[in-house]
């Protein structure tokens, strides 16, 4: 129990109700999840059942009102919970690593869609900026919220991450409509282990493996492979591969030279790398002052530097048809669709919105 009133426990319902006060009041946007979320973790149980305690008139548990005080000192809530909700799976995360994000689920979606489903069965979510007079397509995602996403990388965590490990649900993706060696615009993932054998997925700046993980989780039968820069991050991704016990190829390494074994024979390559322009600072102090600056800055004023040196590995692992998913900032769509369609080895480039209909992640297939 942490504290009393009166000689009589202080109640948790009377704690949560305090810490959403105590948070908001920090600028803490998501304060009674949070609250909840800081009583789980106190009390060793779900959030869930912190709900019910509440009801039930339970004392608070010991470490809330410290837990609190750091949330609202602005530590991100994933680092006092040592947790992130990813799509299906729980990650640990902590100092050195970028926490992932929701919008990120939308990236490794897309490359999960892909891969399980094919191409015209996907619903669209997209921004219709396809400048090639491509099929525009419908927006179409449910079961998750957004928050506090500016033209950083500094999304909040959404609600509810905690709780339910979380998955984007329905989410399914546009799907180029594929060129080339491809005759069939839907290739899902039966049609393709049988024409092709195991898709070869690869996760460039795989941070915690969240995207990497997520792709071997949803998609068993690929072959996934991912590259982490920094010792810190990389440590991070390793634990949550051992800890989930998913079989994925990990790698300490510059994504830009990552797997030249691999060079013009990968199906999918996926990346968030860093991507925000040089010189900007990001507005959350859970972004600015805990994220690591390697996992943030896109190493130019436009930001773009890496994720075009990322796109250009891209470009010489994947195989002809081959489908590359990269996450962007939002004032980053057209600026990134324009360089990438430029390049000449990319077609049906498209740019896709999350579900505040900002743009957030572009695909294109490999040219020939
Ligand atoms: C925005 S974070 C994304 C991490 C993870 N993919 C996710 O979505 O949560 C970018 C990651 O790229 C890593 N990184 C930066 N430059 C890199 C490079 N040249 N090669 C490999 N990884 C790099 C950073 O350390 C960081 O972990």
């Amino acid at each position: 129990m942490s504290g009393s009133v009166g000689g009589s426990a202080r109640l948790l319902r009377d704690a949560v109700r305090d810490a959403v006060r105590t948070l908001s009041e920090a600028g803490v946007e998501s304060a009674e999840f949070d609250a909840i979320a800081l009583a789980a973790c106190a009390g060793k149980t779900t959030t869930g059942d912190v709900r019910k305690l509440m009801i039930m008139g339970a004392p608070v548990p010991g470490g809330f009102d410290d837990l609190v005080c750091e949330r609202a000192r602005r530590v991100p809530l994933q680092h006092l919970t040592g947790k992130a909700g990813f799509r299906r799976l729980e990650l640990s995360v902590g100092p050195g690593v970028f926490v992932p994000r929701f919008e990120t689920e939308l990236t490794a979606g897309l490359a999960i869609a892909f891969l399980q489903t094919g191409a015209d069965q996907a619903e669209v979510h997209q921004t219709g900026v396809d400048q090639t007079g491509a099929d525009q397509a419908e927006v179409h995602q449910t079961g998750v919220d957004q928050t506090g996403v500016d033209q950083t990388n500094a999304a909040k965590p959404r609600d509810g991450a905690q709780e339910s490990g979380s998955n984007l649900g329905t989410v399914r993706s546009a799907v180029p409509r594929f060129e080339g060696e491809n005759p069939t615009p839907s290739l899902g993932l039966r049609d393709w282990t049988r024409s092709c054998g195991t898709p070869v997925v690869v996760d460039l700046c795989a941070g915690s493996g969240a995207i990497a993980l997520a792709v071997k989780d949803e998609v068993p039968s690929a072959e996934v492979h991912g590259v982490e820069l920094s010792e810190l991050a990389f440590a991070w991704a390793i634990r949550n591969r051992d800890d989930l016990g998913l079989d994925v190829d990990l790698r300490l390494g510059d994504a830009t030279l990552a797997f030249p074994e691999l060079e013009a024979g990968v199906d999918v390559v996926v990346s968030n790398p860093p991507y925000i322009p040089v010189g900007s600072i990001p507005n959350d102090p859970e972004v600015r002052d805990h994220d690591p600056e390697v996992a943030l800055y896109g190493g130019s004023l436009d930001g773009l530097r890496i994720p075009l040196a990322v796109a250009a590995r891209a470009a010489a692992l994947l195989r002809p048809g081959g489908f590359f998913v990269m996450e962007h900032a939002d004032a980053q769509g057209e600026s990134l669709t324009s360089a990438l369609r430029m390049t000449g080895v990319w077609q049906d480039v498209r740019d896709h919105a999350d579900l505040n209909g900002r743009p957030r992640a572009v695909t294109a297939v490999r040219a020939r």
